[in-house]
């Protein structure tokens, strides 16, 4: 370890060549930058630009055959990509107007944009509602029948086949028009936050548009939340109407989620906050206890009601829903959105990135809960206008076996498959048994959102799932963007793994430095968007001086994403991971992906995270927790193998000081590894961390008791 440092400044280039020598032979399409390199004395506080030792350089232009299967490209050229870009950045209230103008609009704007950083209102005036733009204006259009989402229960018969419903746009009308007479009757009233905890229920979906068509916003809580999750958020929304099932199906066991209701409000309620009703949708039939004139279930006081209802105009700046998001430290920030920018932009980002068709016999499947913003922008609100059926999964991907997602692929034959890297790093560890036992070939376009992804997994999603014949989109966005704002365009933009490729219309990225100077081609540096989109987020509930100083305050004038990234020489963007799990080793910046991708490139590895820990010579070290493939055994050869090959792609700055095996990695409930526990197990340090948002604390209690 001290020779490596003691050796860095006097042989640098050395160390360059030896490390490209290695990633040539071990890993041949990646290759170390040696001028970052040359001098590290030059990268040594904590402003520096992040170092990027990565390079990679396949890449998978789209092909006439793709675009033709999805019914040819929306934008023909990346010639074109870049003309229309360029206008939607030069002239956004025009390039915005003219898609605005596909959805329909009560009352037209005055004006497409009012910018007044951070502030921005987006179709001034206009009124419109997001409900009526994704069902009624189809059934208006004589499209009623067609059918709007295709949902499958977990559990399946004796026989072995699931519980499946197809509800057309016109049943969901009815319904959706049912639940918002339903709400109404029970008081609630345009301006009102309605709590929705519900399982992957068709339900979930129609509450969400209720509330939509009356003016009530929602707040969704991810139903594998616990009871003080429900407390926190019911609170800060000042919600007093919630919407939950009996339970929730999850590998086969009942998750309850009635139960947790009962425990939130009688917590809610010590605290002087009534909840004064409850609709329980009965969905698994366990035992609940019920509190007359507070419960209400859903199939009596939703199915009394006339199936008409108006759509509210709402102001295109009306609250549309609060999503909180638990971010790394304090108390989860309630993300707002309003309604007009967000309908544009989502709808619009669907269409363009994933290629949808309407009429064209598409079948799209995001796999993420609606919990989260995935499924809030891309199951429902993205998707329904676009008049493609959007496939809903109430369960897990591997129950009753690893193979279910890919049985439903095949029965449904799903064109579009959108996931996270977290599964299908998952996937890769199940086997490529599973997949391959299937018919994939109704495949067209293939996406991932979440996190970066390995190029190593990009690779394994391309090959097993894509059949090597589906562009893949990685798109990078955030609960805060609201929709895609760093993607591939299926049809036109050639991918490369691991990359997010390019802004989106009307996305002003760049990678800066503290001051908002762009950095060079290959610098690591802060992610940021420096003109206002549609469906960016419009504040903080409740937390104005949270939002200014998280998104706004760090480079003046830009909205901060959090991440650092870098740009190749293309143009591209590669994430390297959050800003604050930085490692600073001997005075380099590194990004946890590119060490966490060099250890997944290695065949015994499928997933890993690596953390700064405490080092008396370097000051930071490098700690890598490692979970193995099916085939292979801990040791400590392996051990010295890894840090090997992490030397060889990168160069030995990167090597980890530590590596420890481990099942799993400790991660949020929506797959995101929680680097944050990591670096406490890394130190020997007890942690202090709020754990609320973790997904399995038996990881950290094994990581733990694993310790060297
Ligand atoms: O760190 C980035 C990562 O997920 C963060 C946003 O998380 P959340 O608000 O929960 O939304 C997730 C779904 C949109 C980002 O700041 N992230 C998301 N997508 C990608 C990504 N990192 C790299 N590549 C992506 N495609």
């Amino acid at each position: 370890m001290a020779a490596d440092i003691l050796q860095t400044p006097l042989d640098g280039r050395n160390l360059i060549s030896r490390a490209e020598a290695h990633a040539q032979e071990r890993w041949p399409r990646l290759l170390a930058y040696i001028p970052r390199m040359a001098d590290p004395h030059t990268t040594s506080n904590a402003n520096s630009p992040v170092q990027s030792l990565l390079k990679e350089d396949r890449i998978f232009p789209p092909t006439a055959a793709q675009a033709t299967a999805l019914g040819g490209a929306w934008c023909a050229s990346m010639d074109e990509y870049r003309t229309r870009h360029a206008r939607s950045i030069a002239d956004p209230e025009g390039f915005w107007s003219e898609v605005a103008q596909d959805l329909d609009w009560f009352t037209p704007w005055s004006k497409v944009l009012e910018w007044n950083c951070p502030d921005a209102k987006w179709f001034v005036d206009a009124k419109t509602n997001i409900c009526h733009n994704a069902l009624d204006r189809h059934v208006l259009a004589g499209h009623g029948h067609e059918v709007g989402i295709i949902w499958e229960g977990e559990p399946k018969r004796e026989n072995g086949t699931p519980e499946v419903k197809h509800l057309s746009y016109g049943e969901l009308l009815e319904e959706v028009c049912r639940c918002s007479n339903a709400l109404k009757s029970l008081g609630v009233k345009k301006g009102d936050v309605v709590t929705l905890y519900m399982g992957m229920v068709p339900e979930l979906a129609i509450a969400m548009l209720a509330c939509a068509r009356i003016g009530a916003a929602h707040s969704v809580i991810f139903g594998g939340f616990p009871a003080p999750a429900i407390v926190d958020r019911m609170l800060d929304a000042k919600s007093g109407v919630i919407v939950t099932c009996d339970g929730a199906w999850r590998r086969g066991q009942v998750v309850p989620l009635k139960k947790n209701v009962d425990e939130a409000i009688a917590l809610l309620s010590a605290q002087n906050h009534k909840v004064e009703h409850c609709i329980v949708l009965h969905r698994t039939k366990n035992q609940i206890d019920w509190h007359a004139g507070r419960d209400h279930a859903w199939h009596e006081l939703v199915g009394a009601q006339s199936d008409e209802c108006d759509c509210e105009p709402m102001d295109s700046e009306d609250l549309l829903f609060l999503l909180y998001t638990s971010g790394s430290t304090g108390k989860p920030k309630g993300i707002r959105h309003t309604i007009g920018g967000y309908m544009v932009y989502t709808a619009y980002t669907a269409q363009q990135t994933f290629s949808l068709r309407a009429g064209a016999g598409q079948v799209y499947w995001c796999t993420a809960d609606i919990g989260w913003v995935t499924g809030h922008s891309y199951i429902v609100y993205g998707i329904l206008p676009n008049r493609v059926p959007s496939l809903m999964y109430e369960g897990a991907p591997n129950f009753p076996g690893d193979d279910r997602f890919w049985e439903m692929v095949s029965r449904h034959h799903v064109t579009h498959f959108y996931t996270a890297p977290t599964a299908i790093r998952a996937f890769m560890k199940w086997g490529d048994e599973h997949p391959a036992k299937h018919d994939l070939s109704s495949l067209k376009v293939l996406g991932t959102v979440g996190e970066p992804i390995n190029p190593e997994a990009w690779m394994w999603y391309h090959q097993n799932i894509g059949g090597s014949k589906c562009p893949i989109v990685d798109t990078f966005w955030q609960t805060e963007t609201g929709g895609h704002v760093l993607t591939p365009l299926a049809c036109t933009t050639p991918t490369v793994p691991g990359s997010c490729t390019l802004p989106f219309f009307g996305i002003d990225a760049a990678v800066v430095d503290e001051n908002g100077v762009e950095v060079p081609a290959n610098c690591g540096g802060l992610l940021v968007i420096r003109k206002p989109w549609p469906a960016m987020l419009r504040g903080i509930h409740g937390d104005r001086a949270r939002f200014i100083e998280t998104y706004w305050s760090r480079v003046k004038g830009m909205y901060l994403a959090g991440d650092g990234a870098r740009r190749d020489e293309r143009g591209y963007f590669w994430i390297m991971g959050r800003i604050d799990d930085v490692l600073n080793v001997s005075g380099h910046r590194l990004g946890t992906m590119e060490v966490e991708s060099a250890l997944v490139s290695h065949e015994a590895v499928v997933e890993a995270a690596v953390v700064g820990m405490p080092h008396d010579i370097k000051g930071t070290g490098i700690a890598a927790f490692v979970s193995l493939g099916p085939h292979a055994t801990p040791s400590d050869e392996l051990k010295a193998a890894l840090r090997e090959h992490v030397s060889g792609v990168l160069g030995p700055i990167a090597k980890p000081d530590m590596i420890r095996f481990t099942q799993a990695l400790p991660k949020t409930r929506s797959g995101k590894i929680m680097r944050r526990l990591l670096r406490d197990v890394a130190a020997g340090r007890d942690s202090k961390q709020d754990t609320t948002t973790l997904e399995d604390l038996n990881v950290l209690a094994a990581l733990r008791g694993n310790e060297e």
